[in-house]
């Protein structure tokens, strides 16, 4: 297995920021995920591409960066099945799965990040989540050195949530996802932005509008680094909506099945005024507010700092918390962003 010591993850987080891990294994096999059980001892975190990940301090913890690869098909009658090592890139998937006319996965297009990283928050877009597909993941458990598997419902899928965030974070490293694919395909034009789309349109003809339409308000992260989507968008339960709406009637907002109901983080922090900020090296993007942005070699802290800031404001506006879907991971792993300092300490600059 390849290990690296005092290895710059700078390269290997999208907000490019600079922080050391005085070790790093890049187990490539199931077979090297058992050889680790006897070197490594907590705390350490499980990095993808880092897409979804913030550094907050110079210093990492040890890393375990999987790259277990490959993709196979099974045809059935009616469906397709696709397990897939975690290592491999999700767009990549994406693309091999059309270009064999197996559809489904072309509204979740070009969302950066590993397969592997894909059932940890469920990523989602357009109105399709990962777990709309997903059959069954299986994970290496370091506590009992043994493979396990999972089905889709024993993953506790919810929006940006499942057991790997939960229960079992940090404890295990996915090592295959399998997907399944009805062979019945309908385009899912449901979400704002693909419903001027003819219905008739191919599954390509759908991914290239996705394309389109992330390129034009998500920065990339090779251009101008950030993790996309900061915070997570607030579910709030019916009576504070109903307080929320009466304030304002335009507050974007999506039912959920359980009652309660999503609102757009993007839609407050721009309300808050804070579309376009910038503070020193890190910003607020202007074009989506829900991305932060690292324009000028910021670091960790600085992040954090513009973070607690947006959340305060947002907070004194429209008395709603929105917390970060990215992970925060310090020198002892991962961290709360709730136990982080405020080292800009913005809010007071601008207040007092
Ligand atoms: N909005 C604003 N101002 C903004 C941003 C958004 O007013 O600066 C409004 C929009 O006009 C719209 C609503 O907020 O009415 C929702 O915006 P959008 O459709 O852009 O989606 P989002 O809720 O901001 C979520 C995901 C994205 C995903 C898009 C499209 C989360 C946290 N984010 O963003 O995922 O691409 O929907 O489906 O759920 C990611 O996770 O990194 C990510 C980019």
């Amino acid at each position: 297995m390849n290990i690296s010591q005092n290895y710059s993850l700078q390269a290997s987080n999208s907000f490019n920021v600079n922080s050391t891990s005085p070790k790093v294994y890049f187990p490539s096999s199931v077979k090297e995920l058992y050889q680790l059980v006897n070197v490594i001892n907590p705390p350490f975190y499980i990095l993808g591409e880092g897409s979804n990940t913030l550094f907050v301090e110079s210093q990492a913890p040890v890393i375990v960066k999987p790259d277990i690869q490959g993709i196979s098909v099974v045809e059935f009658s009616e469906h397709y099945e696709v397990t897939v090592g975690a290592g491999e890139n999700w767009h990549q998937l994406v693309c091999f799965c059309l270009e064999r006319q197996i559809n489904g996965l072309e509204n979740l297009a070009l969302i950066p990040g590993s397969v592997g990283a894909a059932p940890v928050q469920n990523i989602g877009a357009y109105g399709v989540e990962f777990s709309d597909f997903c059959v069954k993941v299986e994970y290496f458990d370091f506590a009992s050195a043994t493979l396990q598997c999972l089905t889709a419902e024993q993953c506790q899928f919810s929006y940006r949530e499942s057991i790997f965030k939960k229960s079992l974070q940090n404890r295990v490293i996915i090592t295959h996802v399998t997907l399944s694919f009805s062979k019945k395909w309908q385009a899912n034009l449901s979400y704002a932005g693909l419903d001027c789309l003819a219905k008739t349109s191919t599954a390509q003809e759908v991914m290239q509008q996705v394309i389109q339409l992330r390129q034009a308000k998500l920065p990339d992260p090779k251009l101008l680094p950030n993790a996309g989507s900061f915070f997570k968008n607030p579910v709030v339960s019916q009576a504070e909506f109903s307080r929320l709406i009466k304030a304002y009637p335009t507050l974007p907002n999506y039912p959920q099945s359980n009652g309660l109901v999503k609102l757009a983080a993007g839609w407050l922090i721009e309300q808050a005024g804070l579309k376009g900020f910038i503070h020193k090296a890190v910003g607020v993007h202007d074009k989506q507010a829900l991305v932060l942005v690292n324009y000028n070699n910021g670091q960790g802290s600085d992040i954090v700092g513009l973070a607690k800031f947006v959340q305060q404001q947002v907070q004194d506006k429209f008395a709603i918390e929105i917390t970060p879907e990215v992970r925060m991971i310090s020198s002892q792993g991962e961290v709360s962003f709730s136990s982080l300092v405020d080292t800009l300490q913005l809010s007071e600059e601008n207040h007092g």
